[in-house]
């Protein structure tokens, strides 16, 4: 099953007088189960290209089809809704809230989805991220980066999402950390089946993908 499909996506942004073409036509088909590593130079558009597969964005032309439905960029409230039960997201820079504890951050996805996880689901995530189930009480500012990123993880995947979008999960990390977690990855994606893309400058990231794309001069091109 093709979980998303991008046909001719094309996005530009002005800069000054300047308009810059970050993505010209790009056709992407990913499916159900795929981990792919998303590459390129800083400033190639991978960050552009995920906020638009991740529905947080609308592309300027072409069209997406996510779980078999084209997406209207138009319908806000489809789109939140799309977002929050099928779209798990992990950045670069953790965005978890400071005044929750680790075990609220997992949950706020689901508590905006109107659920409270119950005890054993939370629990399951963090051992599934690899973060010992005693840190539940803490905060962020009393976790290294790592676990902060692995709770970012847990709480990408809190609602069962079809698809998790990660935009440099590991650029904070160092290299034990990083190969840490996306082993994590790669296994939550081969015991769920759940697809992963994952934008990284670091080749040990994109070596444990099954596949690679490099975005390059606005292009979308497989591994050569
Ligand atoms: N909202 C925006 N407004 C104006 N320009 C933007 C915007 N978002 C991105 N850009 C520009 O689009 C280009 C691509 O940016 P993008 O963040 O997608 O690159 P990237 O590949 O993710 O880079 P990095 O590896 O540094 O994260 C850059 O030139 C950037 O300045
Ligand atoms: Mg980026």
């Amino acid at each position: 099953m093709t979980i998303i499909e991008a046909n001719g996506i094309s996005k530009s942004f002005k800069s000054g007088q300047k308009i810059i073409n970050v993505l010209e036509k790009v056709d992407l088909s990913i499916k159900q189960g795929e981990m792919i590593a998303i590459m390129g130079v800083s400033g190639s558009g991978k960050s552009t290209l995920l906020h638009i597969l991740g529905l947080l964005n609308e592309p300027d032309e072409g069209n997406l089809i996510f779980l078999g439905k084209n997406i209207d960029f138009s319908n806000e409230k489809m789109l939140a809704k799309l977002r929050n039960q099928h779209i798990g997201f992990v950045f670069q820079f953790y965005s978890l809230i400071g005044e929750l504890t680790v075990e609220e951050n997992i949950a706020l996805p689901a508590m905006i989805a109107g659920v409270k996880p119950d005890k054993e689901k939370l629990e399951h995530l963090m051992y599934l991220v690899g973060l010992s189930i005693d840190k539940k009480h803490r905060f962020p500012s009393m976790l290294s980066g790592g676990e902060l990123q692995r709770v970012a993880l847990a709480r990408a995947l809190i609602n069962n999402p079809d698809l998790v979008i990660a935009d440099e999960p590991t650029a904070n990390l160092d290299k034990a950390s990083s190969i840490d977690i996306v082993n994590n990855m790669k296994q939550i994606n081969f015991q769920t089946g759940q697809t992963f893309i994952i934008a990284t400058h670091s080749k040990e990231v994109a070596q444990r993908c099954k596949r690679t794309l490099y975005l390059s001069g606005g292009k979308l091109g497989e591994e050569t």
